[in-house]
């Protein structure tokens, strides 16, 4: 247990290399406690790494809050706006009743009947990029499939699918490039005032998809409408894309991945939890303490904001062997890619369908697929994703 000091890890250059997973490994092996100072937040903030310490802070009896925000910058004297009203920063009885609302149209239920949806949607691609020709699956491929499963849960009209699942590639993308003209940021607000039609519709006519459900509950405004449309666009789009791309990066390296699952002898809910915990998509999220409370030794007063960095707590030494490698029957394998505690990803069984679906579909129609060059990453502190990830298909 050592305390270090000095770096700003919100600093989100420090993510653009492999450089970060031996960072993250030493963190995690000597299970330190990082504090940054102030810089990329306000205030500064503690980090821990190993998987005993991120379990601690997330536990569902930590003195801790999501409600002034879950992403570095936030802290109490600086809280998110949308603190209290969207399901991943509210607490207590909003979110509980956020939960309970929406956690049936992402249920393992409800995923199995969006499967067929997933395959169909995995075929297209597949067909479009099994030309020989070097494809990026970080943009191809990756982004297309989520997009697709998050119009049909909020119940966007077939019609329309294909803009959205447009708009919300170019949103999430990490890019800076311009489409239609617009930012990200500009693509992110477009959809938001889509969305706001979406519910004006729904007010007239009644569904049972996440806009209806949600429009349905008298205690709900239009704005907390919106703002868990946006909490499940998010959580559905910006990770799951990455852990996609991540599963043709295996395929890629991994030495008979491929014939393992076409043959039917890799268990293929084993190997999607392997792509989880190697992807680690979701790279940090951070908490508030409520009351005093000590860590690694460390008292912290009420206030203190504590950031814990999932992908180093996938792979600490001490959890997982050989933690670097990907190991297709992995088991048991305790990742904490989904989070911990009480806002556990609530779209686990989704993301978890596609990736089966993806591993499946690849397997069926490709016999090779060749990195052409090293991937590159974005240059982010929220997600731990793919910026390019070059590869050539070998159809079967
Ligand atoms: C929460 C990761 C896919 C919706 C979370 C959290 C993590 C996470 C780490 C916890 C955040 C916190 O503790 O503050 C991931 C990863 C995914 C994924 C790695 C894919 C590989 C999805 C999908 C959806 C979704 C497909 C929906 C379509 C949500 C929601 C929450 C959440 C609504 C908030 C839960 C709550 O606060 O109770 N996710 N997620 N996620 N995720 Fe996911």
């Amino acid at each position: 247990m050592q305390t270090t000091t000095a770096v700003d890890l919100g600093n989100p250059d420090l993510y653009t290399t492999l450089d970060r997973h031996t960072r993250w490994r030493e963190f995690a092996a000597e299970d330190a406690m990082v504090w940054s100072e102030p810089g990329s937040s306000p205030t500064g903030f503690w980090s821990v790494f190993s998987h005993r310490a991120c379990a601690a802070v997330l536990g569902p009896s930590a003195p801790f809050t999501s409600e002034y925000g879950m992403m570095i910058g936030f802290d109490r004297d600086h809280p998110d706006n949308s603190g209290g009203q969207m399901m991943v920063v509210s607490e207590q009885d909003q979110h509980r009743k956020l939960r309970k609302l929406v956690g049936p149209l992402l249920s393992r239920a409800a995923a199995r009947k969006l499967s067929d949806r997933v395959g169909a949607e995995v075929r297209g691609v597949l067909d479009r990029v099994l030309d020989g020709e070097v494809c990026d699956v970080a943009a191809a491929i990756g982004p297309r499939i989520p997009a697709a499963v998050v119009c049909e849960i909020l119940g966007v009209p077939a019609a329309d699918q294909d803009m959205l699942i447009d708009l919300t590639n170019h949103a999430f993308g990490g890019e800076d490039e311009l489409f239609d003209g617009m930012t990200p940021r500009q693509a992110h607000t477009e959809i938001l005032v889509y969305f706001d039609e979406l519910i004006s519709a729904r007010r007239k006519q009644p569904g049972d998809d996440l806009v209806g459900t949600l429009v349905a509950d008298d205690d709900l405004t239009t704005d907390d409408v919106l703002l868990n449309c946006d909490n499940v666009l998010i959580g559905g789009n910006e990770t799951t894309r990455h852990a996609i791309t991540g599963a043709v990066h295996a395929f890629a390296t991994v030495p008979g991945l491929l014939d393992e699952i076409r043959a039917g002898s890799a268990d293929i809910d084993t190997v999607v939890d392997e792509v989880l915990r190697w992807t680690s998509p979701a790279m940090h999220v951070l908490r508030v303490s409520t009351g005093e409370v000590t860590i690694n030794g460390r008292d912290l007063p009420s206030g203190t904001p504590v950031v814990a960095w999932l992908p180093a707590a996938n792979r600490d030494p001490a959890v997982f062997d050989e933690p670097d490698t990907f190991r297709a029957g992995r088991k048991p394998n305790r990742h904490i890619a989904f989070g911990h505690g009480l806002h556990h990803c609530l779209g686990s069984a989704l993301a978890r369908i596609e990736l089966a679906v993806v591993l499946r579909e690849v397997a069926e129609r490709v016999s090779r697929v060749e990195l052409v060059k090293e991937p590159t990453w974005l240059r982010a502190v929220v997600v731990q994703g793919y910026r390019e990830l070059a590869v050539r298909f070998s159809g079967r």
